[in-house]
């Protein structure tokens, strides 16, 4: 297309041209970032993030990587056995097992991920393991624990005996599920984590022991590099958290840091990745979607489809929750 067929609405940023093409797409002219970094920052989807990111400050506040503070950080999520939606304490398939999705990616576009994996107490340790001792991005299932056990992670028994009452009473009172793959929409409050250290490298961290009474086998967005997470140290970072497989859909996270890439914000970032998950749902019934972004200079961002979704971020001057703009109540 020529570029005369463009018109030029304006200036939104310093280095950000907004053009329209003649069907009325938006384009977007890439944004220079300026080089300036922000302060050391970590943001964590929900309020699990409040504990994650104490882990994860320690690290940070004494000029750590943000690649070890955000496995640090959620690392404390796994570990606490009263979180129905990471770690071993999670709520298990349908089958009444326990499996865990998470994945990592650094500065260096570096990522490690772990999927379906069961009976290991800290999955993004071995996304990690994967990424450093590897050439592999993905490991699942099998392979994965094969992997875990080799490099001496801990087991864990899984469900929790509590965790499996619940479920016995859920299969007893929801025996139509299993007569066709019906969805169904527990909770699945997966911990997204990404950071900035004091060099200003970006790192992301995402775990989650994924839809509560999924099908055996179901894989989630959470340990999908590109749709749980995205980090492009050059631009910024994006965690998801909500219906993993709407997320999947759109790449998600991906989306969200290609769009700071061509100048938005990472508001209007997240908020655009909510709106083509809109434009790609009929029916939204308990489609909710929830973003969480960084940009390189450290400016912060955070949508969701539905009202309820917030995120924890802890600075040197910030410990606190914020409640994320939505696009409708529910
Ligand atoms: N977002 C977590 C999952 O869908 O598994």
């Amino acid at each position: 297309m020529k570029r005369r067929t463009f018109f030029r609405l304006g200036l939104v940023t310093g280095a950000l041209t907004v053009t329209r093409n003649v069907f009325g797409n938006t384009l977007f002219e890439e944004k220079s970032f300026s080089g300036k970094t922000g302060s050391p920052v970590v943001l964590s989807t929900w309020i699990h993030g409040m504990e994650a990111n104490r882990a994860a400050w320690e690290i940070l506040n004494k000029g750590g990587k943000a690649v070890d503070a955000v496995e640090a950080g959620v690392k404390i999520t796994e570990a606490d056995i009263t979180n129905r939606s990471v770690g071993v304490g999670g709520r298990p398939d349908r089958d009444g097992h326990v499996t865990l999705d998470a994945c990592i990616m650094d500065e260096q576009s570096r990522c490690g991920s772990v999927a379906f994996l069961e009976g290991i107490a800290h999955p993004i340790s071995v996304a990690r393991a994967i990424m450093e001792k590897t050439q592999h991005v993905m490991l699942v299932g099998d392979g994965a624990k094969k992997f875990a056990l080799d490099q001496g992670f801990k087991t864990s028994k899984t469900p929790l005996p509590e965790v499996k009452k619940d479920w016995k009473k859920w299969k007893e009172e929801n025996k139509d599920l299993f007569k066709k793959p019906q969805i169904n929409h527990e909770n699945h409050d997966t911990i997204g984590m990404i950071a900035m250290d004091k060099n200003g490298d970006l790192s992301g961290a995402c775990t989650t022991s994924g839809w509560a009474y999924k099908m055996h086998g179901r894989v989630g967005d959470s340990p999908i590099i590109g749709a749980g997470l995205f980090v492009d140290n050059e631009v910024g970072a994006a965690t998801a958290s909500g219906l993993g497989e709407a997320i999947i859909r759109i790449a998600g996270s991906h989306t969200v840091v290609e769009s700071m890439r061509y100048g938005f914000s990472p508001q209007k970032a997240c908020e655009e990745a909510v709106k083509r998950i809109l434009s790609k749902h009929k029916d939204l019934t308990n489609v909710q979607c929830c973003f969480l972004a960084i940009d390189k200079e450290g400016n912060i961002g955070a949508h969701s489809v539905y009202a309820g979704f917030n995120y924890a971020i802890k600075s040197a001057s910030e410990n606190k929750m914020v409640d994320s703009t939505f696009d409708r109540n529910w």
